[in-house]
């Protein structure tokens, strides 16, 4: 059994319609219900709902073999396992975004608040800046708007919670999608399975592709 975490959610159901399509079907995963483990003998998959955000801690620590993780979270934790393979889903960036016609003083430390800090220092310090992480854990658009920070670090998908929150994107830090990751142990013991897996994934992709 190869075992894969998903992420939870809107991004993990596209995921495994790619899978699906890929030949790894599990069809008792799309009954509704609360179960977080799924598994089908057939196609020697067992798939289980994970946070997004703790995927690569599975993987990382071979609780699962391979998974799917947002480019952010690698970003930020920096996880032990091998990048295999960007899967064009969940496409957003990560950006500095403040509010609306707001001007930063060079003079002062910047105020950052976000999900992110890791991301957010590395970014500053390429540009010799002096910043002041505050870590908060959601709803981070509030952060400027009670003046709690100054900028915010943090993902644009369509940028209507900026838009609707008088917040605007001052720079762009990088571009995020889903990555297919691997444990490195499993990968070296399962290199036939998930070359396979990562062979029939691409092939569907690039199908779509030219449709
Ligand atoms: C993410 C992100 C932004 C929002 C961006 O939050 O942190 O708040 O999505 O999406 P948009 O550009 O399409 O509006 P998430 O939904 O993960 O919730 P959170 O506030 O708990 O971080």
């Amino acid at each position: 059994m190869m075992n894969i975490a998903l992420p939870k959610g809107r991004l993990g159901e596209k995921v495994y319609q790619i899978l699906e399509e890929a030949g790894y079907a599990c069809p008792s995963i799309r009954e509704e219900n609360r179960k977080l483990v799924f598994e089908n003998p057939e196609t020697g998959v067992r798939y289980f709902w994970v946070k997004p955000s703790d995927v690569a801690i599975y993987v990382e620590r071979a609780a699962a073999d391979i998974g799917i993780a947002g480019r952010d979270i690698l970003l930020e934790y920096q996880p032990e396992v091998y990048e295999l393979a960007d899967l064009g889903v969940g496409k957003c960036r990560m950006c500095v975004a403040g509010k609306k016609g707001a001007r930063e003083s060079r003079n002062q430390t910047l105020r950052v608040a976000t999900k992110f800090p890791k991301i957010a220092k590395s970014y500053y310090s390429a540009l010799s800046r002096d910043i002041d992480i505050i870590k908060l854990h959601g709803s981070i658009e509030l952060a400027p708007l009670l003046g709690l920070s100054d900028v915010i670090v943090d993902i644009v998908e369509t940028g209507k919670t900026l838009l609707e929150n008088d917040l605007e994107v001052k720079e762009t830090i990088v571009p995020i999608s889903a990555r297919l990751i691997a444990n490195k142990v499993s990968y070296k013991f399962n290199h036939e399975e998930i070359t396979r897996l990562c062979r029939r994934v691409d092939g569907y992709l690039n199908k779509e592709a030219v449709r």
